[in-house]
């Protein structure tokens, strides 16, 4: 399998949208998924809440779509929106054939139909779930499907470098031949040369001190994608969850907005509630103005963390609904159906991303991005709870259709040229990647994050471009680490995020600036696009 050189579908990323299209294309086309690390190791299975769609009588298609547009600021494109939300019932019985089982009802007139959750800015119970670990029971139920099909061959520590497209021939449009890809158990760089090539690679959260995100999210579609020629969105539009668990021992654990959805209370110290001097609907108000409320009380009264109190609930309830959120406290001495729960605001996702269409195309033919490295024009400058897992079923959806079309007219790509190893030396130096990482991901948190200001921007901006130099620099010297890939493509992702909150002249969505506290309503509003090579742009 190690020496496999060759594909017609080449999928960068094992999460929820990387292996729902393989699945969808298995049946017509050989198909190979990378990981960087473990199969599972993506924040689709760390999915708490679980995944939106239009199932109760009293919910309508218009009223999902109302909230996201919202939640959105202004930014969304209306008919990423309608697309999404359309195909949300169809998507949850397609998970349900793959075997995905999902919590009921369990009413005493025999009630089989799916329990739904509630969350912030939704003004329905529409979220489909498994219990607290949604994301688990997806991740685990298409890995088994994936290994089972004689189509799909799964690539566990393979970590994609950059990709190949014809862009030496000039004046043609670029078009994608495959990737470079690390095998990081042998060390050796492959050559893999693909018809098509999918970014799956899930979202950059990672680029801040503090995040919900496992290891792998360090925006590297977003990076591989701009130095290939793509143009990036949205960047400025990182969303905070306002809820992370605050404790030494776990700095990443999510307690979910479902909490909150079942009548979890947001509280000081001294069991004060806040949330009604931020918001009419207090605790399920979007998600940017939770955080920035948090991050404000934590500011004004110099606290380290709010907590988040649902032990009003009857015990059983708790441990019936929340089993994950339950245990895991307890472990760390939380009886969450006693006490509050210690929490604090953490980067959590990324709106922004890789340029694409309804089909999921980028600008470079055959290349197309799915889930959390897209930007679809579903989140616009915010997105809604549990909208991002029906993203990426319903854009895999639209991007396999649209594949199965094209695959048979496309001429086999060019056998790649051989990954090149003769001016680089081993690094005696990997101290300097770990420090300048912390150092990328502090001066993130500390000057591009929940609250920014110009002073801040300019600040993190001439930091960065320091670290870039040295990175390039040891990009250039060194062969290739892990941690030197990501380290090299957080950089990219921290520059578009400062570029684009730089570019940004108001306050809209999830960016919030001191500097201009208000939202522009005299002009329409823009999306911040950011060309390789060329000016920014704003329409
Ligand atoms: P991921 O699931 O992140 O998978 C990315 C894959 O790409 C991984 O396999 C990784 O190894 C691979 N990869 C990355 N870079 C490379 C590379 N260079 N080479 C090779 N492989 C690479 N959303 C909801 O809608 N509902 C929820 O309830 C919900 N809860 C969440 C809870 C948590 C704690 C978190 C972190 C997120 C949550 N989200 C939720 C967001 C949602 O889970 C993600 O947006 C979504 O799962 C992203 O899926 P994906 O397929 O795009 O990427
Ligand atoms: C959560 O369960 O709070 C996360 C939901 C999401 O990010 O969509």
């Amino acid at each position: 399998m190690s020496n496999f050189n060759a594909c017609d579908v080449l999928i960068i990323g094992s999460g929820g949208s990387g292996l729902s299209l393989a699945l969808r294309l298995a049946d017509h086309a050989n198909i190979l998924v990378l990981s960087k690390v473990a199969l599972n190791s993506g924040s689709t299975y760390h999915a708490q809440g679980g995944i939106s769609a239009v199932l109760d009588k009293n919910d309508s298609i218009e009223s999902h779509i109302k909230d996201t547009l919202i939640a959105g600021a202004g930014l969304c494109d209306p008919e990423a929106v309608r697309v999404t939300v359309e195909q949300g019932k169809k998507n949850i019985e397609w998970l349900k054939e793959q075997g995905v089982e999902f919590t009921k009802n369990t009413s005493k007139n025999g009630d089989k139909s799916l329990h739904l959750n509630r969350e912030g800015g939704h003004s329905h119970r529409r979220i489909v779930h498994t219990a607290d670990a949604t994301g688990k029971a997806l991740s685990q139920t298409l890995t088994e499907r994936a290994k089972a099909h004689p189509n799909i061959r799964l690539l566990e520590n393979h970590n994609a470098i950059d990709l190949s497209t014809n862009k030496k021939e000039k004046n043609i449009s670029l078009k994608i031949q495959g990737a470079y890809v690390l095998n990081t158990t042998t060390h050796k760089v492959k050559a893999i040369s693909a018809k098509v090539v999918i970014l799956a690679t899930g979202g950059a959260s990672k680029v801040y001190l503090y995040s919900t995100n496992p290891q792998i999210s360090t925006g590297d579609g977003i990076a591989l994608a701009w130095r290939a020629g793509c143009r990036v969105a949205n960047m400025e539009f990182m969303q905070f969850h306002p809820t992370c668990l605050y404790h030494p021992k776990e700095r990443s654990f999510l307690i979910s907005e479902a909490l909150r959805g079942e009548g979890g209370k947001l509280v000081l110290p001294d069991g004060t509630s806040f949330m009604q001097k931020y918001h009419e609907n207090l605790e399920l108000a979007p998600r940017d103005i939770v955080a920035r409320a948090i991050d404000n009380e934590m500011k004004k009264n110099g606290i380290e963390c709010v907590y988040l109190d649902i032990s009003h609930k009857p015990a059983d309830f708790i441990q019936h609904h929340f089993p994950t959120i339950y245990q895991q406290c307890l472990a760390l001495d939380i009886d969450i159906t006693k006490q509050p729960i210690p929490v604090v605001p953490a980067a959590h996702y990324t709106c922004g991303g890789v340029v694409t269409d309804l089909d999921a195309h980028t600008d470079i033919m055959g290349l197309y991005a799915i889930g959390e490295v897209a930007c679809t024009g579903l989140h616009g400058a915010n997105r809604m709870a549990s909208n991002s897992l029906l993203e990426c079923l319903v854009f895999a959806e639209r991007a396999a259709v649209d594949i199965l079309k094209k695959l048979p007219d496309t001429p086999p790509p060019p056998a790649l040229k051989q990954w090149d190893e003769s001016q680089v030396i081993e690094s005696d130096e990997e101290i300097i990647v770990s420090h300048n990482w912390d150092e990328l991901r502090r001066f993130m948190w500390d000057y591009v994050g929940i609250v920014r200001t110009n002073k801040r921007l300019k600040k993190a901006m001439s930091r960065l471009k320091l670290l870039k130099e040295d990175i390039a620099e040891h990009y250039a010297n060194y062969r290739v680490t892990s941690d030197l890939l990501e380290l090299r493509n957080l950089v990219i992702v921290a520059e578009l995020i400062i570029r684009s909150a730089q570019m940004r002249k108001e306050s809209r969505g999830l960016h919030y600036t001191k500097d201009y506290p208000e939202t522009d309503n005299t002009t329409p509003p823009k999306n911040t696009i950011l060309t390789p090579n060329k000016k920014a742009s704003t329409h």
